[in-house]
């Protein structure tokens, strides 16, 4: 009687937890699938995209970076999925580590972001700048310049003024340009209850002072609306920035935990 209960028990006790071990490969199955979508997303922008000019402000294409991100993430999540599928240690090593190196460049990224935030700032302005400039030649440039406009209410980078930057914008009399000293639409600043949009509102304001132009448009900078922003959101930024480690910390401790349960099993067959 006692031989055979310590038999069974002996058959069926595992060190290894199942509901760690599920948990680690649906967790790793859902972001596997999710990196699929990323590199589809960035496959289909790729493809879609007839100019160059959204690569030429960003350095780096955009699409090019979501393929990037999505075959990594494919790589590391395909070896969580399966090392915990299989307990194979190697896998579950490889995810481990991979992740680890993942967050922290993160980390790394964030630091220098925080520490060198007047350089980040320029950089950034930089590349709005060439968005403003390139405004008219890519409607993928122009549909985030009217978005961050819209979203911020605000215009330009330091103010309004910086939309001389565009050539059809540009302020000088010498301009021939229909659209001389206006700003975009999505500067303007909306009226309720009005039966027909009033496109027009953003012409000439280049050439009036800042007080009047508060009248048609948000004139503040989008560097100042953006800081203020982030100053009054910080409890979303941090929530953010949570929400991005915290899956890569889980992934971490639970596959390292499955790791040590994996090696506790062998050496108890052993
Ligand atoms: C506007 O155009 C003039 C003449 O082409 C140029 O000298 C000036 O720098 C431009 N303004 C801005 C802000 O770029």
């Amino acid at each position: 009687m006692d031989r055979t209960l310590s038999l069974t028990r002996a058959d069926t006790f595992s060190y290894i937890n199942p509901w760690i071990r599920y948990f680690l490969f649906l967790f790793s199955f859902l972001f596997w699938v999710f990196s699929l979508l990323i590199v589809a997303v960035g496959i289909y922008a790729k493809v879609q995209k007839a100019t160059d000019t959204v690569r030429d402000t960003f350095l780096i294409d955009p699409a090019i970076i979501l393929i990037v991100v999505g075959v990594v993430m494919f790589f590391i999540t395909f070896c969580g999925c399966i090392g915990a599928l299989r307990e194979n240690i190697r896998l579950l090593k490889t995810f481990s580590f991979s992740l680890m190196l993942v967050f922290l460049t993160q980390l790394g990224i964030a630091l220098l972001g925080f520490f060198y935030s007047d350089q980040t700032r320029d950089t950034m302005g930089k590349f709005v700048k060439k968005a403003i400039v390139h405004y008219r030649d890519d409607l993928d440039l122009q549909n985030l310049m009217d978005y961050i406009q819209k979203e911020f209410k605000c215009c330009g980078w330091n103010d309004y003024n910086d939309w001389s930057w565009n050539l059809y914008f540009n302020c000088t009399q010498e301009n021939p340009s229909s659209e001389r000293c206006t700003v975009p639409y999505s500067c303007c600043i909306p009226v309720q209850g009005e039966a027909v949009v009033n496109t027009m509102c953003g012409f000439g304001v280049q050439s009036q002072t800042y007080l009047e132009a508060t009248k048609s448009i948000y004139p503040m900078g989008c560097v100042d609306r953006a800081v203020l922003w982030i100053e009054s959101h910080l409890l979303l930024v941090g929530a953010l920035a949570l929400g991005l480690a915290l899956p890569q910390i889980a992934g971490i401790v639970l596959s390292q935990i499955l790791i040590s349960q994996i090696q506790d099993e062998i050496s108890s067959v052993l």
